[in-house]
């Protein structure tokens, strides 16, 4: 069942996180389509600015969310602060980050993201850069392998790979979905379809989704004002690890220093402040929303110190 309007998760904790007071200059740093910054505005925000590297999300933007308070912007997240200091904006008061891919993306499959619709290898959010079908056909065994074992947590990222290599070119999403299935085996009625860990993969690598979050983390601690708050909604272990460390590496908690392994960097004051505890989707949640299932949200408080990181790119 295709379910082409993406459904929002955890907003309302996410907007419960971001303590929004009326007027308040926040930033939707995903804003697919327009789930939370619908909710922003809702709850009394002045303005919005919303971020998406996709130029769909962005040009069907002001159809679903027809407010003069929004500014849309074409970007990606890590260069939010960039965006606005170009546009003569300071520091704003919220920013939340819902990482992933949404439900557009998933269920068209002309952008390639799926193996539940037969599609073009495609996968690039931006629309440009290099495709998935670039990837898989001219990259070599060892470096296929070790995308689908980092980034998809695939155990027999090996077989996969040469299965890939053996049956290169490929073109479509079908075609890749059967040669990962038949590399690993698979039963009509298999509750979870082998080919989900490889696709993961492939998405997270072409569009360098880790390395996104990591500077988009360092983008917002520059782009919040003392007091402001952020929040981030992550849909997988390797992308909530990023989080979590982050949070604790800005609020003092790390490194834990020890008689043999003294703490060098005790002299930098904290960034972020009254971390938060992980929230999960309630019971009602995941009945009305299966993709809810795996999200979790972390959130923090920005303190007055100095932003820890200067811009690298
Ligand atoms: C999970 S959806 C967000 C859904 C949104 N919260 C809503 O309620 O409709 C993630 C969106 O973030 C975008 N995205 C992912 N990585 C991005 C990045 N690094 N910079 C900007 N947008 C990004 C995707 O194109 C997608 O539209």
């Amino acid at each position: 069942m295709t379910q082409d309007r993406h459904l929002p998760v955890l907003v309302a904790e996410v907007v419960e996180a971001l303590a929004v007071v009326p007027g308040a200059l926040l930033i939707d740093g995903t804003f697919g389509a327009g789930g939370y910054t619908r909710a922003m505005l809702a709850a009394g925000a002045g303005q919005v600015i919303g971020f998406d590297r996709d130029p769909d999300a962005i040009a069907d933007g002001p159809a679903l969310v027809p407010d003069e308070r929004l500014t849309l912007i074409e970007e990606r997240f890590s260069q939010m602060d960039r965006a606005l200091t170009d546009r003569g904006i300071g520091l704003v008061d919220g920013i939340a980050l819902d990482i992933g891919v949404s439900s557009m993306q998933l269920d068209r499959p002309e952008r390639g993201f799926s193996f539940q619709g037969d599609g073009p290898l495609d996968m690039r959010m931006s629309k440009s850069g290099l495709s998935a079908a670039d990837f898989l056909n001219q990259a070599d065994e060892a470096e296929i392998a070790r995308v689908i074992r980092e980034y998809g947590e695939e155990p027999r990222a090996r077989s996969v790979a040469r299965a890939i290599v053996a049956a290169r070119p490929i073109e479509r999403t079908g075609e890749l979905a059967v040669i990962v299935r038949r590399a690993l085996g698979f039963r009509a009625g298999q509750k979870s379809d082998p080919a989900t860990r490889t696709f993961q993969a492939i998405r997270i690598h072409l569009n360098q989704e880790l390395e996104e979050l990591e500077q988009g983390l360092a983008a917002a601690e520059r782009s919040l004002k003392p007091g402001g708050r952020l929040a981030v909604v992550t849909f997988h272990s390797l992308e909530d690890r990023i989080v979590k460390r982050f949070f604790r590496d800005r609020s003092g908690g790390n490194p834990a220093g020890s008689r043999h392994r003294p703490v060098l960097v005790d002299s930098i004051e904290p960034t972020f402040e009254k971390i938060a505890k992980p929230v999960s989707p309630s019971e009602r949640e995941l009945a009305g929303n299966p993709r809810s299932r795996s999200a979790r949200l972390r959130s923090a408080t920005r303190s007055a110190a100095k932003a820890r990181a200067s811009r690298t790119n």
